[in-house]
């Protein structure tokens, strides 16, 4: 008698259950998981966002969180990282002696895992995780900025904080550059690249501007 492989057995049962209804079926379970998985875990809480403003979930590097750190030094005070993610920048910026040190964070998941690592790292309550809309929140007080966002929305956090940021504020980006601003210092290379910008320098060279009647730059 001819005896299969196991090998050929195999294929022979791949072959007959998955023909192209199998195939369809798998594909469209697949993309319900990936959807699943993008709307319920990384993409909670952005109903309201449009949809060019989402930025996903990617934690910084080690070494892009030391390059943001490095070019914090010297600096003092408050701190707000906007977009925070599982809040490492906010923690490592509170061992640094940042404070208050804030991230602003939509998606809650998110949040609830900052609050974790701040309990594990034994900093619970002195740092804060807020579940707001960074488009939403006032930066007046804010006078250490960090950002690590997608190149697509910088353009338009440029304006919010040009707007906002007090006079002597220093804002700090990993991986992606603000594309119209001239940093101060860069460190790193690669995609653990971080640059910092004083918001003094980047006014004067976008020319003279007027204050509003609530005392922000226009
Ligand atoms: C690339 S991750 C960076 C996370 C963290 N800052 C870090 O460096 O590890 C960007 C984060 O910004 C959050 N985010 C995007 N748009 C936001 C918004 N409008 N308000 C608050 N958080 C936002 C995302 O949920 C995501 O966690």
């Amino acid at each position: 008698m001819d005896q299969d492989t196991p090998e050929e057995v195999l294929a022979e049962f791949k072959e007959r259950r998955l023909g192209a209804w199998g195939l369809l079926q798998v594909t469209a379970g697949t993309g319900l998981a990936v959807y699943a998985m993008w709307a319920g875990v990384l993409m909670p809480g952005f109903r309201r966002v449009p949809l060019k403003l989402q930025v996903p979930y990617l934690p910084a590097s080690r070494t892009q969180v030391r390059n943001v750190m490095a070019l914090l030094k010297g600096r003092s005070g408050g701190i707000a990282d906007l977009g925070s993610g599982d809040g490492r920048i906010v923690l490592e910026a509170y061992r640094k002696g940042f404070s208050p040190a804030v991230g602003y964070e939509l998606n809650p998941w998110l949040v609830r895992l900052a609050h974790f690592h701040a309990w594990r790292a034994g900093h619970y309550g002195k740092v804060s995780y807020l579940q707001k809309d960074l488009w939403k929140v006032s930066l007046a007080d804010c006078r250490n900025v960090t950002v690590f966002l997608a190149p697509s929305v910088l353009p338009l956090l440029q304006k919010k904080l040009l707007a906002e940021l007090p006079e002597d504020a220093i804002v700090v980006a990993g991986r992606f550059p603000f594309p119209d601003w001239t940093p101060c210092k860069i460190e790193g290379e690669g995609v653990d690249r971080a640059w910092a910008y004083h918001i003094h320098a980047q006014r004067q060279a976008d020319g003279p501007r007027e204050l509003t009647e609530a005392g922000h730059v226009s």
